[in-house]
């Protein structure tokens, strides 16, 4: 039922055109509709979600006028013609619900995010004045990020990067993960006129990298320990504890005295002190 209704919008918009645009060869009219609207009824078919269909309407009709734009006066077309690149059997979406991306604690202004893979909209042919935004509509209380669109060839691509001028920085031991949920907008007419004509929504998680950035705290910061005379050599007199909320690798911890000694040593690892040298 709804292809029908699909189908039916094509040969109406047909009918209009012919009506408004005067003599241009209806074969040529005849012939783009049909193609238009044979992908119309796939498209919808596997479309299920209610709300579509009549999206879809306005895609059918819309790219039906598209074709017919250099085969008729563009200004008699010039409320239909701006954009529509997405035909029916190609949304405007993103390639993926979901995106993961990390970057590291402190990295500066313009700083990148890197995805696992890449990130945006495949448009369905080659067209870089397409007027595609992204925009980061939550999860950034702190607005450390900015969205940035790239097009390149058939793809729009979604870049994520740090704002310049933050007075704070990624800081991993404060917030390690940010759940962004980033919306594109397709717009068009410009200025005080611009409006979207399609929106598509998608969640870019950012996780943030440990990087070295923390010393190792002592804990507690003295110790005191009493040492007898005869107290053999290499025995355990006491030890010493340090922590690093760094992570990993970054959290790894190597003891050593700070003034050079050799009547102790300190386990590079395990922090226990012993005597090297009698003390009598
Ligand atoms: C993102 O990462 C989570 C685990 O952190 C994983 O479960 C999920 O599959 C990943 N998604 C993508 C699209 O890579």
């Amino acid at each position: 039922m709804k292809q029908r209704v699909l189908l039916a919008w094509p040969w109406l918009w047909l009918w209009l055109l012919a009506a408004t645009a005067g003599s241009p060869s209806s074969d040529t009219f005849a012939s783009t509709t049909f193609s238009s609207s044979a992908s119309s009824s796939s498209s919808s078919s596997s479309s299920s979600s209610g709300s579509s269909s009549s999206n879809s309407n306005s895609l059918v009709s819309s790219s039906i006028t598209r074709s017919f734009s250099s085969t008729l006066p563009t200004s008699t077309f010039a409320s239909f013609t701006e954009d529509f690149p997405f035909p029916p059997g190609h949304e405007f979406r993103f390639t993926l619900p979901l995106y993961n991306v990390s970057i590291p604690e402190n990295s500066i202004g313009k700083t990148y995010v890197v995805p696992e893979e890449r990130m945006g909209i495949k448009l369905a042919s080659p067209d870089s004045n397409l007027d595609i935004r992204f925009r980061i509509m939550s999860g950034d209380r702190d607005k450390f990020f900015k969205a940035e669109e790239r097009t390149v060839g058939d793809f729009c691509f979604l870049l994520i990067r740090t704002r310049t001028g933050n007075v704070d920085v990624l800081n991993r031991e404060r917030k390690d993960r940010y759940v962004l949920e980033v919306r594109a907008t397709l717009n068009r007419g410009d200025g005080k006129n611009r409006v979207a004509i399609m929106e598509a929504d998608a969640t870019v998680v950012v996780t943030i990298l440990d990087t070295n950035d923390l010393n190792p705290l002592f804990y507690p910061t003295e110790y005191e320990a009493t040492v007898t005379e005869d107290t053999p050599l290499h025995r355990s007199i006491l030890r010493v504890i340090a922590e690093d909320a760094d992570l990993g690798r970054n959290g790894e911890i190597y003891y050593s005295f700070a003034e050079e000694t050799d009547q102790f040593a300190v386990h590079p690892v395990s922090g226990v002190i012993t005597l090297t040298r009698p003390l009598r």
